[in-house]
Order: structure tokens, then sequence, then C-alpha cells
């Protein structure tokens, strides 16, 4: 459960939704460990570290700061930590995902790309095309009613606002260099095979 800390509450780092080894083997034990217990868990702490700063700055403890530098690593880390949290859960343990989504998403995809090959192809190229650190998305927008396949550069996410997250893949190095050295393509075909298409498809009729 959440603490209650000056009347913040904390971040927490999510269960995993599998076990350490369960992507394996596209995405080795390895890199889920540092990704999980390193990276994330990184995120969660620094995110609550800035947090008790910033009420420092509320409260008036805390005279001397750099507001600008603290709002923009707080924007990282809190966003690291809801990128990630919806990255495992995107992802289903080999043998229980991949393939093609049913459902609504299944038939807006058909509709709005063609296929599910084309839409594939698609995500798999803005993903392959995205330059150093980031993720690739499908958001669903409200306003037009239609899916959008877009990027995300470092952790700031801001662009996608009234964009919910339905499908999201991390493309920096610490997500696949461990297993894949630079060949990033690689990483990005193979994790279609871990897809949890029903998390997206959850994720999808939240905001119908
Ligand atoms: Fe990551």
């Amino acid at each position: 459960m959440a603490t209650d800390i000056q009347g913040l509450r904390k971040y927490e780092l999510p269960q995993l939704p599998y076990k350490i080894d369960g992507l394996e083997p596209y995405i080795s034990k390895d890199i889920v460990d540092v990704h999980y217990n390193g990276h994330h868990k990184g995120y969660v702490n620094t995110a609550n570290t800035l947090l008790d700063r910033y009420n420092g700055i509320i409260k008036g403890d805390v005279t001397s700061y750099d507001l600008h530098g603290l709002i923009r690593l707080l924007t990282f880390n809190i966003s690291g930590d809801k990128l990630h949290t919806l990255y495992w859960d995107n992802m289903a343990p080999s043998g229980k995902g991949g393939g093609s989504p049913g459902g609504v998403l299944g038939d807006k995809i058909n509709k709005q790309y063609g296929s599910f090959d084309k839409f594939k192809k698609l995500f798999t190229e803005a993903a392959n095309s995205n330059p150093g650190t980031g993720w690739a998305v499908l958001n669903y927008d409200k306003e037009t009613d239609n899916l959008q396949i877009m990027t995300v550069e470092n952790h700031f996410m801001n662009h996608l606002a009234e964009m919910p997250v339905i499908l999201i893949l991390d493309e920096f190095e610490h997500a696949y260099y461990l297993q894949y050295k630079n060949k990033r393509a690689d990483y990005v075909g193979n994790w279609w095979n871990i897809v949890n298409w029903d998390f997206a498809e959850k994720k999808l009729q939240q905001y119908l």
C-alpha cells in the first residue's frame, strides 16, 4: 500500500505480472532483472526523493533550489514509472502472448490500417526509425476515435495528454542491449511474440 508522508502519497514499484524469466527467450532474465529492479525501481525511488524535496519547497523548509531542474527531473522519473508499468503489463509470458488482437482493438486496427500485418509493419517501422532513447506507442485519440502510432522521446510523454497509451515498446538500450547488442530491430521483431493483446484491449475499452 502507498504510504502517506507529509500529505503526499508515494510512488511504489508495481509487481511484475510474470516471473523474472517469464519473457525468455525473447527478453532475457538478466535484462528484466536490471530493467525492473535497477532502472524502474530507480525511477520510483528518485521520484519519491524529488517529491520530498518539492514538498520541502512548498512548506518553506527548502529555500535554495533550481525549480526548473527539479520539475524536469520529476517529470522524467514519474513518467519513467508510468511508462515502465505500462510496458511490463503490455507483455505476457512466452507462449501466452503474441499473435494478433481480437476484440474492439482488432476491429479498429483492421478498419484503420487495412490489416494487422500492415499495422505491425508500420509500428515496427516507427519503432526502428525512433532515434536515440525513447518509446514507440499506439495511442487512442477519443476526439477522432482513431488509433495513432507515435514515438516518445526520452521519458517526456506530455504530448500524449488525452491520448492514452494502448500499446508501448521501450526502446532504451537498457531494454535490449545485454541480449541484442546493437541489433535493436531484432529486439523489436521478437517483442511481437510477447505482446499482451488482452491488456491492450482492456486499456482501449477503458477509454471508449
Ligand atoms: Fe526502460
